[in-house]
């Protein structure tokens, strides 16, 4: 399917301030690229922020925004949070760090034991991709197999094994029955590559086959429930049903990667789609705006990390692991992150949700929306893709979403482009009807372009 499109060569100037110009002609000079983070995204210089309030982010010229991004979904509360602000207050005057564990992380280790029924030990860690690799250690440890199968363009963070197929494209990806081990970076070792398996998003079949023929090497299936960067797109029951069944006669371990996707539910995103992990790896919302990662599981499969005897089988620590500002933070904000502040994450994405679809469908252009709980994608797709290779933006369709930021962006919303928005607690009717309008409004403009694909 192809979408119908004629963006012009010329885009809109630059929305963009003096000062970020300013900046960036700065940071050009101290960072390779201008930035520190390869996810900045930038327009086509990245726009610097000044602070954020609630749902609000207001940029060094003076600009405010409706922050969709919310530091790639981290910031459910959205910015400044007052309750978690004045304990880390009294925090700071404490100490920020010590040698020596405190009483926070044990609160906030037992919350989430509390909450997710497939917890009953856990280890904290300062990101969710230490969070991965050491869910993928411990998977090693126990099975004392190497080998990893993840889903082909799922983000799961900076551990080589993970990046392995995150961003194949039509070019690379190889067949739909036997997708090619794809590299991330130049340099990226062959051996890395031969011991992850690829598995296409909803392709039961697929999966299947693939897991029962390298069974022998593979440690655990890395499984985000619904892949931001592969399309947020949800898993079919009869796909997580197949995942498990093989698993489980294969002996090889499940480790739900939901340093994304924890904000799908008071439990979690396993429990919500019926998913029995082995493991689990958090980040994000767990630590209230500060950084944060933690590995969490079966007590059986964390003994891994038992140091009793001096030598565990997975040694993890960290100079900063479970300091005391991302305990408290982190135990601050997901105590407030209540049953009733779930219900009503999850009201205003199915009513955003909806009212998004049906402005495509008034206007009859070529976009499709996917996404659960407080999370949504819009995709320049007439019909809502159904995996990675489904979701792979065209020249063209990448043309037309970067247009769709930029009306965004110029109308007060940051929309992310080729990530996934989200909503936050501050958030409401006003910031709900604001985002539909916008949409409604970028539609009308694109009315006479953008029309259905014939196919
Ligand atoms: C599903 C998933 N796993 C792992 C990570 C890596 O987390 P971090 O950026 O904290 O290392 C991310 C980050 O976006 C993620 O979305």
């Amino acid at each position: 399917m192809t979408i119908q499109s004629s963006v012009p060569e010329q885009l809109e100037p630059p929305l963009v301030g003096p000062r970020s110009h300013d900046a960036f002609r700065r940071a050009r000079r101290v960072f390779p690229d201008g930035t520190t983070r390869v996810t900045i995204e930038r327009d086509p210089i990245p726009r610097y922020m000044s602070h954020g309030r609630g749902a609000y982010l207001f940029d060094t010229d003076g600009r405010k925004f409706l922050d969709l991004n919310a530091n790639f979904t981290t910031l459910i509360h959205g910015h400044a949070f007052a309750p978690v602000i004045a304990a880390l207050e009294q925090q700071l005057r404490d100490g920020t760090c010590f040698a020596n564990p405190t009483e926070k992380e044990i609160e906030l280790a037992a919350l989430i034991c509390e909450r997710v029924g497939g917890i009953d030990r856990i280890r904290f860690c300062n990101t969710g991709t230490e969070a991965v690799m050491f869910a993928i250690k411990a998977a090693r440890a126990f099975t004392g197999r190497p080998g990893i199968a993840k889903i082909e363009g799922s983000y799961h963070g900076a551990y080589d094994w993970v990046e392995v197929s995150q961003a194949g494209t039509p070019e690379t990806w190889g067949s739909p029955n036997e997708p090619h081990s794809v590299p991330y970076y130049k340099g990226m070792p062959a051996s890395i590559l031969s011991e992850v398996v690829p598995l296409r998003f909803n392709d039961s079949q697929g999966a299947v086959h693939q897991i029962r023929r390298h069974a022998a090497s593979l440690a655990a299936i890395v499984l985000d429930p619904m892949p931001s960067r592969a399309g947020l797109i949800a898993p079919d029951p009869s796909f997580i049903t197949a995942l498990q069944d093989v698993a489980r006669e294969q002996n090889v371990l499940i480790i739900s990667d939901e340093v994304l996707n924890f904000r799908q539910s008071f439990n979690g995103a396993a429990a919500r789609y019926g998913i029995e992990p082995d493991l689990y790896a958090l980040g994000k919302i767990i630590g209230g705006g500060l950084p944060i990662g933690a590995v969490a599981g079966r007590a059986a499969v964390m003994e891994m990390f038992n140091a009793d005897n001096n030598k565990p089988a997975v040694p993890q620590g960290g100079t900063f692991s479970a300091n005391p500002m991302s305990m408290t933070a982190g135990l601050v904000a997901m105590q407030c992150l209540d049953q009733s502040a779930f219900t009503h994450l999850e009201r205003l994405g199915e009513a955003l949700r909806t009212r998004l679809v049906q402005a495509i469908e008034r206007w009859q252009i070529a976009f499709s929306v996917t996404g659960a709980a407080s999370l949504f994608r819009i995709h320049p797709k007439r019909y809502a893709p159904r995996d990675f290779r489904d979701a792979f933006c065209s020249a063209s369709e990448a043309a037309v979403m970067k247009e769709l930021t930029r009306f965004f962006a110029a109308e007060g919303i940051i929309l992310p482009s080729a990530a996934t928005a989200c909503l936050s607690t501050p958030m409401g009717k006003a910031e709900m009807d604001f985002i539909a309008q916008v949409f409604e409004q970028f539609l009308a403009s694109q009315a006479q372009r953008l029309e259905w694909s014939p196919t």
